[in-house]
């Protein structure tokens, strides 16, 4: 079976999804602390899928289930991902995204289990030097958590060197949408990303949508991001897991649309596809945040033959309709 860390979150939620489609039995490892139990009970009306509760920062837990069942690959998405809480506390970032997945390849090599997808980050690149951002920009991570992630890409290196343990590291640049389905979805508590933020403002949820600086070197003067679907995004780890397979070499692909947009673009395709008008206001620049952001994922094109379709608009409408579901649960 293929296991997958952090199953019940929101990119490990869809993949899941991805793989059940296709008659694959999953088995999903998760400690529930960003993670939703209702997640995992959406995961199991669609196929067959195990669940083992338990934190990889416990080395037991993660060996527990290698002596259970019979593992042929693991698609790893356990982290914490709140960049601006890994400036201030960055143990909790390297302990459980570093040290968790050190755990994780250990036990993996302790069974055997030769081969894992690692779901990166374009924090790895850092402030960019060039756009678009290929896999060959230098990584320089600006925070914590692209640092946590890095170290996690060149440990996988050192262990395909040390112990033949094959990799995909795949670099995503900012997910979007939510299933077509409507079954899973983007639930962070507390929720600081673009889109779901815009949304939750037309429920009332911290009132008016703030736009993080309109003083950037960009056309509009606000940030410019590659937002991807996040089924594609599911997809591209299908797609990963069978070159894998077929290829037993270890790789690194950035996963992005190629196309960028700024925070006002994205707020008026909001306006346009919920058809009303949303409060807004500017504040001041959020730390951290370059001004563009964007990716060339050619190779993941051409050696995955991953080819992500779905609209901005398509990942709005999506992600509305998953926030409707949540706001009913209040
Ligand atoms: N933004 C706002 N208002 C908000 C929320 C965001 O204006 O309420 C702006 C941000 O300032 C930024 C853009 O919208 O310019 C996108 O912000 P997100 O928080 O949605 O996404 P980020 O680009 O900051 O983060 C994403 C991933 C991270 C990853 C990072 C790499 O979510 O996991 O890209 O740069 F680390």
């Amino acid at each position: 079976m293929i296991l997958i860390t952090g199953g019940a979150g929101y990119i490990g939620s869809h993949t899941v999804l991805n793989f059940l489609k296709d008659n694959y039995d999953v088995l999903v490892f998760d400690n529930l602390e960003t993670g939703h139990i209702e997640t995992i009970e959406e995961l199991k009306k669609a196929g067959n899928v195990t669940f083992e509760k338990g934190d990889l920062r416990n080395i037991e837990d993660i060996d527990r289930v290698f002596e259970k069942y019979h593992i042929e690959t693991v698609i790893h998405f356990a982290a914490f991902a709140l960049v601006g809480e890994s400036v201030v506390e960055p143990a909790k970032y390297y302990r459980n995204n570093t040290v968790g997945t050190l755990n994780l390849l250990d036990t993996m090599v302790k069974h055997n289990v030769k081969s894992i997808i690692f779901s990166s980050t374009c924090a790895t690149y850092g402030e960019p030097q060039y756009t678009p951002i290929d896999e060959k920009h230098p990584q320089n991570p600006i925070n914590p958590y692209g640092a946590s992630k890095l170290m996690v890409e060149r440990i996988m290196s050192d262990y395909d060197a040390a112990y033949g343990l094959k990799s995909v590291k795949l670099r995503y640049f900012n997910v979007a949408g939510c299933d077509t389905q409507g079954r899973v979805g983007e639930w962070h508590e507390p929720e600081t990303h673009l889109i779901p933020n815009i949304l939750k403002s037309v429920f009332g949820e911290g009132k008016t949508f703030k736009i993080f600086g309109d003083d950037y070197q960009t056309p509009d003067g606000t940030c410019i991001r590659d937002y991807v679907n996040v089924e594609d995004l599911a997809q591209a780890h299908k797609l990963a897991y069978l070159w894998l397979k077929k290829e037993n070499r270890s790789e690194v692909f950035n996963l992005g649309t190629e196309n960028g947009n700024s925070v006002k673009e994205v707020f008026d395709a909001c306006e346009k596809v919920l058809n009303q008008k949303i409060n807004v206001e500017v504040a001041p620049r959020r730390p951290g945040d370059p001004a563009t952001l964007y990716a060339n994922a050619n190779k993941a094109k051409s050696e995955l033959h991953w080819n992500p379709e779905r609209t901005l608009e398509h990942s709005i409408d999506t992600a509305y309709k998953f926030e409707q579901k949540l706001q009913k649960l209040k």
